[in-house]
C-alpha cells in the first residue's frame, strides 16, 4: 500500500507515521505537512533514512499539489491528521482554522476522488480515513462535581483516580454542537468526509477522539506547557476555577486504534477513541507539579504556588467525556496504559528532552506566549 499521512510532523501524526513505517516495512508512507509551527521534523528524526517513507513539504490545500501527488505515486490510502488545532488560536483567528480545517479537507477529498474514479477498479481497496475530535460534540453537563463511579473501566482509569463527573458520555450518534471555531471547523471537515461517502461512494471512516497527552506535543496545550512552565518555575495559567474535565489518552494508544481502524474499521462508520478516564484540570495540574518536583529533586509540592488562576477560555467547554464502547466491543481495543504510568512516561520525557523543549519555545515562541497570557 502507498499511503499519505498528513500533518505526521506535527503531534499525534509523529506517532502514527512512526507506527507505520515501523510495523509495515511494504508500504511506502508519504508524510505530508506544510511545516506550520506546530510541525517538527526533528521529531522523525529516526525515521530519516528508512527506504519506506518519504516526507513532502505541501500544503493539504494546494489541490493540484495533492492530485500530482496522489498519481504519481499511486496512492491507496489516506490518514488524514493535518490541522490547525489549538482551541485558543481559533478563538484570536477563526480564518486559518477554516482554511485548512474545512477547506484543506475538501480538497484531499476532491484530489482522492479525481485519482480514485480514474482508476479502473476506483475505489475498491481505497481508504480516506479523517482524524476528528470529540470537540465537535459540544459540551457535557457535570451532573455530579464530586465525582461518580462511572459505567466503564478500561486499563487508562484504572489507577486510583477513578470518577466520571456526569452521567452523560459522548456516542458515536450524538448530534454534532461545537462551540468554539476549531471545534466548528473540525465539525465541518467531518461533514464534507461523510458527504463524499454518501454522494461519491468514497470508502471513508472518521474517528473522533478524546485529548492526546505524551511525548513531542507543542508546548501550547495543557500538560507539555505546564511540564515546562514548572520546569522553569514560571507562572501556571489556569483558566477559570481550574473545574473543566477532559478526558484523557495516551497518543500511542491513539496510534494503535488509528492503525487498528484503518485496516479493520467498517467502511463509512464513525468511533469514538477515548479511555474513559476523566480529569479535572486542576487535578491533573497537581499531578503535574508533583511529578516534575520529585524528577527534578524538589520536595514533591514545592511549585504549589505557581498555579495561578486566569481569566476563562471564552466559551470554556465544561466537559468533555467519551464512549469508546463501540470501538471495545467491536474492533477489540483497549488503551494499553494506565493514566499514572502515561504521566510519568510523558513527564520523564519531556525532562529528558529539554533540548527539544529548547529548541521549540525559542524565538518566535516568547511572542506567542506573552500575546496569549500577558493579559489575562
Ligand atoms: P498538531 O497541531 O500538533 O499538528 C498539526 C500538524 O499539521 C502540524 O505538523 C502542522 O505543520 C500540520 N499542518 C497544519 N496546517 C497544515 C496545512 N495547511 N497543510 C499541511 N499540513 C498542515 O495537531 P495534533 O494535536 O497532532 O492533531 C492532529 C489531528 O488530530 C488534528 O486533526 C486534530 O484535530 C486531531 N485531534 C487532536 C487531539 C489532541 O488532543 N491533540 C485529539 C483528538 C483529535
Ligand atoms: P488544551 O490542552 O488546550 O486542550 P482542549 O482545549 O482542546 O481540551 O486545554 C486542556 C484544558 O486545559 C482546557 O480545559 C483548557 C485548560 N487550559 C488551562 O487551564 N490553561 C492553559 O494554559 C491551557 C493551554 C489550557
Amino acid at each position: 500500500m502507498n499511503v499519505i499521512i498528513t500533518g505526521g510532523a506535527g503531534f499525534i501524526g509523529t506517532h502514527v507515521v512512526r507506527l507505520f513505517v515501523n510495523k509495515y516495512p511494504d508500504y511506502h508512507i508519504f508524510n505530508v505537512d506544510k511545516l506550520t509551527y506546530a510541525g517538527n521534523l526533528a521529531n522523525l528524526k529516526d525515521l530519516e533514512n528508512k527506504p519506506n517513507y518519504t516526507f513532502v513539504k505541501a500544503d493539504v490545500c494546494d489541490f493540484d499539489t495533492i492530485l500530482a501527488l496522489m498519481q504519481r505515486e499511486h496512492i491507496d490510502g489516506i490518514i488524514h491528521l493535518a490541522a490547525e488545532s489549538h482551541v485558543d488560536r481559533s478563538i484570536k483567528d477563526p480564518f486559518t482554522f477554516a482554511r485548512t480545517n474545512v477547506m484543506g479537507t475538501l480538497s484531499m477529498l476532491q484530489a482522492a476522488k479525481i485519482y480514485w474514479e480514474s482508476l479502473p477498479e476506483k475505489y475498491e481497496g481505497k481508504r480516506f480515513y479523517h482524524i476528528s475530535t470529540d470537540e465537535v460534540y459540544g459540551a457535557l453537563e457535570m451532573t455530579h462535581p464530586d465525582g461518580i463511579m462511572p459505567p466503564f473501566t478500561t486499563k487508562a482509569s484504572s489507577g486510583e483516580h477513578h470518577l466520571a463527573y456526569g452521567d452523560k458520555f459522548f456516542t458515536e450518534d450524538l448530534k454534532y454542537m461545537p462551540h468554539s471555531p476549531y471545534s466548528a471547523s473540525k465539525a465541518s471537515s467531518d461533514h464534507f468526509v461523510r458527504a463524499f461517502h454518501d454522494t461519491y461512494g468514497m470508502p471513508t471512516i472518521v474517528t473522533n477522539c478524546s485529548n492526546n497527552y505524551g511525548p513531542y506535543q507543542f508546548p501550547e496545550k495543557l500538560i507539555p506547557l505546564f511540564i515546562n512552565n514548572i520546569r522553569h518555575r514560571r507562572p501556571l495559567p489556569v483558566y477559570g476555577k481550574g473545574e473543566n474535565v477532559r478526558d484523557w489518552l495516551y497518543v500511542e494508544d491513539h496510534a494503535r486504534a488509528i492503525d487498528l481502524i484503518f485496516h479493520k474499521g467498517n467502511v463509512a462508520d464513525t468511533y469514538n477513541i477515548g479511555g474513559f478516564n476523566e480529569w479535572k484540570n486542576i487535578d491533573i495540574i497537581k499531578v503535574l507539579i508533583k511529578t516534575v518536583d520529585r524528577l527534578l529533586g524538589r520536595a514533591e509540592g514545592e511549585d504549589m504556588d505557581l498555579i495561578t488562576y486566569v481569566t476563562d477560555r471564552a466559551g470554556h467547554d465544561l466537559r468533555y467525556a467519551i464512549d469508546s464502547s463501540k470501538l471495545q466491543r467491536e474492533l477489540g481495543w483497549e488503551p494499553s496504559l494506565q493514566f499514572e504510568e502515561g504521566i510519568e512516561k510523558t513527564v520523564r520525557w519531556y525532562l529528558d528532552n529539554q533540548e527539544w523543549m529548547d529548541n521549540i519555545t525559542s524565538g518566535e515562541y516568547e511572542k506567542y506566549y506573552e500575546s496569549m497570557y500577558a493579559n489575562r
